[in-house]
């Protein structure tokens, strides 16, 4: 079997849903992110804040071309991977865009957002306006590149497994 590629905005649920979903069908699960971490022995953060945004792209590629080798996995994607590196993700697997809305994200990383460089922004209203601009940006990307589009804004994880499960057709 192909890779089953979660794709989407930060807080999603790719993460969680991905694990919850490896387990159901008896595949492995991977997250970019923590192979990022794994590589450099950094957290995200570290990475952007000591090498910058463009060092965590490039690790982002050379993980991407990785995934090219791999089969029967399911992988969580950080939220911008897919922009640059839809050549080779869309070919190493199926890519599932769970799409949320910008007021779920918001409420989603309200206790978090530090962990994420580009929404950490203390202000509530900044940071929701950040997060509507980039989502907005982006929003046209994950429906583009995706195969399959499952909405997820508060939904019990075992419907949406469900519904992921019934658009790839297992
Ligand atoms: C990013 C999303 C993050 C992480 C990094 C950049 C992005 O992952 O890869 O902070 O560009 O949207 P999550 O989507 O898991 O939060």
């Amino acid at each position: 079997m192909r890779n089953i590629i979660l794709i989407g905005f930060m807080a999603c649920g790719k993460s969680t849903l991905g694990r919850y979903l490896a387990k159901d069908l008896g595949m492995d699960f991977l997250d970019t992110d923590r192979m990022i971490e794994n590589k450099t022995r950094k957290t995200t953060v570290e990475v952007f804040n000591e090498d910058g945004e463009e060092a965590f792209r490039n690790w982002e590629r050379i993980i991407a071309r990785y995934l090219m080798e791999l089969q029967n996995k399911v992988i969580a994607t950080g939220g911008g991977m897919i922009i640059a590196n839809h050549d080779l993700l869309k070919q190493s697997g199926t890519t599932i865009y769970l799409k949320a809305s910008a007021k779920t994200i918001f409420e989603r990383t309200k206790h978090n957002y530090q962990s994420r460089p580009l929404i950490n922004y203390e202000d509530d209203k900044k940071r929701l306006s950040v997060i509507q601009k980039l989502l907005s940006k982006r929003d046209p990307f994950y429906n583009y590149y995706s195969d399959i589009i499952i909405e997820n804004n508060g939904k019990e994880p075992y419907n949406t497994i469900l519904e992921i499960k019934k658009g790839l057709g297992i």
